[in-house]
This record gives C-alpha cells, structure tokens and sequence, in this order.
C-alpha cells in the first residue's frame, strides 16, 4: 500500500485518495463492512413467510437472509463451505433447505451445513475420511437483529447493538415513520459511476438539494427558506434531515439569480400538481425526511412516497444503489396511488434524481455539460417549431386515404382485412415515436397518447412479483407534458442521446377500435462524450386506440433488467 498522509489541514481537507484507491477500497471492506458496524439487509416485508429468503450483500460478501420455519431471521455468507461456490443464485425465494449448485451440498435457513452428498461414499467405498469436519468450514454466520421492520446484520461481536448503534438521537426518527406493518411496492436497482462514500456523503449534503436539483425550487415547492432541522448522533455517524410542508414563495433564488431560480410567469408551473399532492399521514406537517445510517442505508420520506436505499459498494468507482419502496399494509387504492405517483420524484428516473457527472474529474465535465445545455436548449426553441410544422405536415399525410381506409376497415368485422390493415398503423405509430424520441423532437412525445393516455417503465422483476412500482409514471397528457418541460428546465443531466431498435408487433388483440400489441425494443445511449452503451432492453406493452392517427392509450415499458445506469432521463 502507498503510504498516505492526511493533509496537514486536518478535516476540513479530504484528499481524492480516500475515494480513488483500491488499497483504502480493501481496507474499508474489512474494517467497515466487515468490522463493528450494522449493515441494512432488507425489510421484514420482504421476507413474508417462514422459508422465504433473499439474497443481498454486506460491503463486497454475499450474503443469504433467510427466515426459518419458526419465523426466526437469519443471515449467512454465500459461500459454499465446500469450494466457496454462491449456495442460492435466486434474488429471492420460497425453499426448504438451500443445495450448492456445485456438489449439492446442502444447508438449512440459518447457513448450518446439513449435508453432505456421499460424504459416507457408496457402498462402503470411497467419501470423506471419518475426522473430517467440513461443518467447520459453515458459512460466515452475521448477528441479525431488526428494529422498526428493517433488518441489519454484522459480522462483529463486538459492536453494541443495533439500538444503541443507531443511538437516541436517529432511532425516533426511523420510528417515526415506520409506523405501521409495510407492504413492498416494488425495487429497483440504480448504477452509480461512483465510488460509494460519494453518495453517502451527497445524502448528508443539505447545500446542495435547492441548488442543484432544480424541480423543487424551479416550480417553487421546496426552497432553502423552509423550516427544518438536522440530527446527527453523538458519533457523527449517522444523520437525519427534514423540512416541514409550509410553502415559500419567497424570491430569494430569483434575487440571487441562481440556475434554480423560477419565474414570475407561469412558464414554470407543473400542469399535473397532483402528482405533489400529500397527505399529512404521519401527522407532524413533515414533507421531506432523509435519514442515513453508516455505512450504507438511507431512509427516505418525501411527501408520501416512502423508501429504503441499500448502498453497495462495488469497487473504487462503482455503487449499486437498491431502492425499495414500500407503503403500509393498511393504505387505501388512493395512498397507494399518491405513493406510485411520488415515486416519480426518486430513483434513476427521479425528478429530483441524482445527476450523473458528480464524479471526481474535475472541471471538464461541468462545462462540457454547459455547453451543451446551450446547445439543447437552442435545439428545444428550434425543435418546437420544427416539431409544430411536423406534426402538421404528419397529420395532412395521415389524413389522406389510407387512415380513413383503416377507419372503414375496422368497422367491417373482416378478420384478414382488419388484421391487415392495423398491423401497418401499429407498426407505424411506434416508428413515429421512436423516432420523435431519437431525434429529440422530446415536445411530441405527449401527443403519442390520447388525451388520458397512461405511460409506465417498470421492471420485468417487479411485474414477476405482481408489485406495482413504476420507475416513471404519467397518467393524462398534462403530466407527460410535465415531464418534458421539466427535462427541459429543471433537471440536471450529462447531454445524451438514444437510439432505438423496435421489433415488428405482434397485435395480440383487437377489440372493436383498440388494439393490444407487445414489441421488444432495445435502446442504445450515446453520450456527449461518445460514450455508446445498451442502455435498455425489454417490451413495450401498448394498448393502443386505431383512431385515424393511432395513439397510446397505454404504454407500459418493462425493461429486462432491473438495474438502471445512473439515470433514465428521456423517456424510453
Ligand atoms: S462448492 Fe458447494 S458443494 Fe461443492
Ligand atoms: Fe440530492
């Protein structure tokens, strides 16, 4: 290992060192992860009956938790004490006993080795001498212990517990939201270019929230004026921020001229509010509560939408952030609804999401990202009069004789003609968004649905598990078009493009003028940089209404995967 100096400055100097090297990088994962702290497992919710389990990380181990058939929570590493093989390979699950893969070594909830496969030999020939004893080699078992639904697990026998871990000042806040027993909505899994102490020290980070996420401030719901607090524990390591739900419509961004700044006009007014609309649930008038832990956990409370993140380091420059929303088990259709819609606010589609580019390379990117700012919005003033006189001259071409043939078509119920003639004109429409959305006309992209028109992106893993949490939801043309106007105004992202690559439909229905139609898409992002990656892959589920200028009125966008890489700015 480099021999490393802390500056002479003390504190208030952290050198880059200390996120850059893979000796400090191998260091925390010894004497942080797996040394006397509490690592975030998961939710109770999560694992909802005995037998069930799932599978996680604490720092760099792999780990099982599992519940056994009294209900009893344990954790165990993922390592097969035979040849270190992974002893589940399910992100989750429902098993009696766990079998290695490899030898078929077998073990029960709470990582005890319960056999192993002819370890007698067969017919009195051959297997294990008779001393040997691989159970000593069982998988690293982890003191787990739960408060408030949320489970933690830790290597060390030393660390107190969990409790008093947390400590007086933090431990009332986390109660203070986890009121009552939860139900999961849904995950998601969010790749950050970054090392993982960035994001942890971004969480605790108040400066920057009004500043750089620009959504809250830009439509005036948030600002720095409102009234708040922090908590820190006595140890400094773990903190917990909130801002009440007062509204200010004070003028001080504007007055100091900052890039967040709103405008007296209305320009800057969400047209779909009701996404923001909360609900006092918790009954203290808190509209944002943001809570971490060390190492790696954050809670969140904004406005209704209510989270666990599982911060994962993954290598010097690599996080994967876990989100898991989740609801009470008692909420009614509304709450629920309110909470899908807040979940527009966080995670990879975020509308305060966490921009890509806060890295530690300096000053380039940032005016790389000025400069194509100007760039994007003098596109978007040229692209709205483009887009106008596009959209005009697409509708003069759709109004000519084969829309109304269609139109006639459906009407007559002719299986072949009708089949003929919608394949084309679904086909067609997702031509037109693809390429509206490639060739950033982002302004149409509204105007693919109907006037209710719903969109939703949600992960293959979350449909699987019936739960119902979007990564990004709009419901009514007005909310689309607030997703647009705030891509446009009020987000902060590095300049990128798409590329689109739809398969041809399979109409799976018609009923009288709809039709439902899957197609699988790829989607390639190419940034500023050059950087050219497979961003998306997975299938549009449409239903789509065979008016003479076909629209969606729903399109539900299930990727394959559930990982995100950084952030899902424009719409897939
Ligand atoms: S590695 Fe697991 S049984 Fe051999
Ligand atoms: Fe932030």
């Amino acid at each position: 290992m480099l021999q490393r100096t802390w500056p002479a400055e003390g504190l208030t100097r952290v050198p880059y060192w200390v996120y850059q090297d893979a000796d400090i990088y191998q260091r925390e994962q010894e004497r942080i992860f797996c040394g006397p702290t509490w690592s975030y497992l998961c939710l109770e919710a999560e694992l909802p009956e005995p037998q069930s389990f799932l599978t996680t990380f604490v720092g760099d181990m792999p780990v099982v938790v599992a519940r056994d058939a009294s209900g009893a929570i344990h954790a165990f590493e993922n390592r097969c004490a035979h040849r270190g093989a992974l002893i589940a390979m399910q992100a989750r699950g429902k098993t009696d006993r766990f079998a290695c893969i490899y030898h078929n070594w077998t073990y029960d909830h709470a990582g005890n080795l319960l056999n192993v496969a002819f370890r007698k030999g067969i017919a009195g020939k051959g297997g294990m001498p008779a001393e040997a004893r691989p159970e000593s080699q069982a998988p690293k078992k982890l003191r787990v212990e739960s408060v408030h639904g949320l489970v933690f697990g830790t290597l060390s026998s030393e660390v107190s517990s969990l409790k008093s871990y947390i400590g007086p000042e933090i431990l009332p806040r986390i109660k203070r939201v986890m009121i009552k027993p939860l139900k999961v909505l849904g995950a998601y899994t969010q790749v950050l270019p970054n090392n993982w102490k960035l994001y942890m020290d971004n969480v605790k980070d108040t400066y920057h929230a009004s500043l750089l996420h620009l959504f809250f401030t830009r439509f005036r719901i948030n600002r720095l004026t409102q009234e708040g607090g922090v908590f820190v524990s006595k140890d400094g390591a773990h903190h917990c921020t909130f801002t009440r739900m007062i509204e200010d419509q004070g003028d001080a961004y504007e007055k100091e001229g900052m890039r967040s700044a709103g405008s007296s006009s209305s320009q800057f007014r969400l047209e779909a509010p009701e996404l923001l609309e909360q609900e006092d649930e918790l009954g203290d008038a808190v509209s944002i509560q943001i809570l971490s832990l060390f190492p790696g956990f954050v809670l969140h409370q904004i406005r209704n939408s209510l989270a666990a993140r599982q911060v994962l380091p993954k290598g010097i420059d690599r996080t994967e952030l876990n989100w898991t929303l989740f609801g009470f088990a008692d909420d009614d259709e509304a709450m629920t609804r309110r909470r899908l819609m807040q979940a527009n606010l966080v995670g990879p589609a975020g509308y305060i999401g966490r921009p890509r580019g806060l890295h530690l390379d300096g000053g380039r990117r940032r005016d790389r990202l000025r400069a194509a700012r100007r760039r994007r919005l003098a596109r978007a003033r040229l692209g709205d009069r483009d887009g106008r006189l596009g959209r005009r001259l697409g509708r003069l071409a759709h109004h000519g004789d084969r829309g109304a043939r269609l139109v006639e078509s459906l009407a007559q119920p002719h299986e072949h003609l009708m089949n003929a003639e919608v394949q084309p004109a679904v086909e067609r429409l997702h031509a037109r968004y693809a390429h509206a959305l490639d060739e950033g006309r982002l302004e149409d992209w509204p105007e693919f649905f109907t006037q209710n028109g719903r969109y939703r992106i949600t992960t293959a893993e979350n449909e699987a598990r019936g739960l119902p949490l979007p990564v990004l939801y709009a419901e009514g043309r007005p909310m689309l078009r607030d997703r647009i106007q705030s891509l446009r105004h009020a987000n902060i992202y590095e300049p990128q493009r798409y590329r689109h690559i739809v398969s041809s439909a399979l109409v799976e229905q018609l009923d009288g003028s709809h039709a439902r139609s899957v197609a699988n898409f790829l989607v390639i992002r190419i940034m500023e940089s050059g950087d050219t990656l497979l961003f998306a892959s997975g299938r549009y589920v449409d239903r789509i209404v065979l008016s003479e200028e076909p629209q969606y009125e729903e399109r539900v966008v299930i990727c394959d995967s559930r990982r995100f890489d950084t952030l899902l700015a424009i719409p897939l």
